[in-house]
């Protein structure tokens, strides 16, 4: 399938390749897996431009070629993703993680350390990408992370060995159904959002993702509205909720969480300018 023998003229061939089966990161996406082939850095192929990958790698850099010229997500190609600075494992049983979901553990951190919150429950956990952040960069002393898939608690598990994170204990629940009688300074979560008539557009790529980590019924709103009814039990006095938002639902979700009687809200835009995080103080 690729002309080539060595890295120049293979990222010349792949590069085409994808661009011809309408990639338009054709470039960037050759390099990423050719980068992750060799096991090397990107920004070292220039000086190996002259390289001829084993029989190996030549079949290795071809399969992966393939794959995304089919629209697999690169996450899912190399099996890892990059999210607050650390990498994360993932597969096909977790959303990978998305740059803007960064947004909510960046005021998750700001919260807990100007108003001293030292608990944080993390529903919807998925990789485990939001806890692990937050165990990394913050200074909880309870941190509980929860998700009704066991396959995304096995790989949120792994996650957190391979950044060497602690304090996180994983409870597998749907919703709040084995959440335990407690309460924390602070619940976070990016959960589902996506209605079914939103997923039925979405480009290909994300239909690789668990459909059950995007859509939710009640028109996209189905967790939000648990969260806001059911979360009271589960938040001291002067808590914080911080929800990731569906950016087409967020004044839905806004009077949702008015209609609780939840104080302060607040929504957050995204570096694009959409609505995209919910924080909240239980009063
Ligand atoms: C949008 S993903 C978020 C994953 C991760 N927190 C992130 O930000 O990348 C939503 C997660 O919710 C989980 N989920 C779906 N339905 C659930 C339910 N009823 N109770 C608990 N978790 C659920 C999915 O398994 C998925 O991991």
């Amino acid at each position: 399938m690729l002309d080539g023998e060595n890295v120049y003229t293979l990222l010349k061939t792949a590069t085409t390749f994808l661009k011809s089966k309408g990639l338009s990161e054709s470039k960037s996406d050759a390099e990423v897996l050719l980068s992750f082939v060799l096991q090397t850095k990107r920004s070292k192929l220039p000086l190996l431009r002259s390289q001829k990958p084993t029989d190996k790698q030549m079949l290795q850099y071809e399969n992966y070629v393939l794959k995304r010229s089919n629209r697999e997500p690169l996450a899912y190609i190399t099996g890892f993703a990059n999210f607050m600075g650390f990498e994360f494992k993932v597969d096909k049983d977790v959303l990978i993680p998305r740059p803007e979901t960064e947004i909510l553990v960046e005021v998750a951190l700001k919260i807990a350390k100007e108003k001293n919150k030292k608990s944080v429950l993390d529903l919807c956990t998925g990789s485990g990408c939001i806890a692990i952040s937050l165990a990394k960069l913050g200074v909880f002393e309870d941190i509980v992370a929860s998700d009704i898939s066991v396959n995304a608690l096995a790989i949120a598990k792994e996650n957190v060995l391979i950044n060497n994170a602690s304090n996180i204990k994983f409870i597998e629940s749907d919703i709040f159904e084995k959440i335990p009688d407690c309460k924390f300074d602070m619940i976070v979560s990016n959960p589902p959002y996506v209605t079914e008539y939103e997923y039925a557009d979405l480009e290909t790529e994300l239909k690789f993702e668990p459909k059950k980590a995007l859509t939710a019924q009640d028109d996209g709103l189905f967790f939000y509205k648990e969260i806001a009814t059911n979360i009271t039990k589960y938040l001291t006095v002067n808590g914080y909720i911080i929800l990731e938002l569906n950016s087409n639902k967020a004044e839905d979700i806004r009077q949702i969480f008015s209609d609780n009687k939840y104080a302060n809200i607040e929504i957050i835009n995204d570096y694009c300018g959409l609505p995209r995080v919910l924080k909240a103080v239980k009063s």
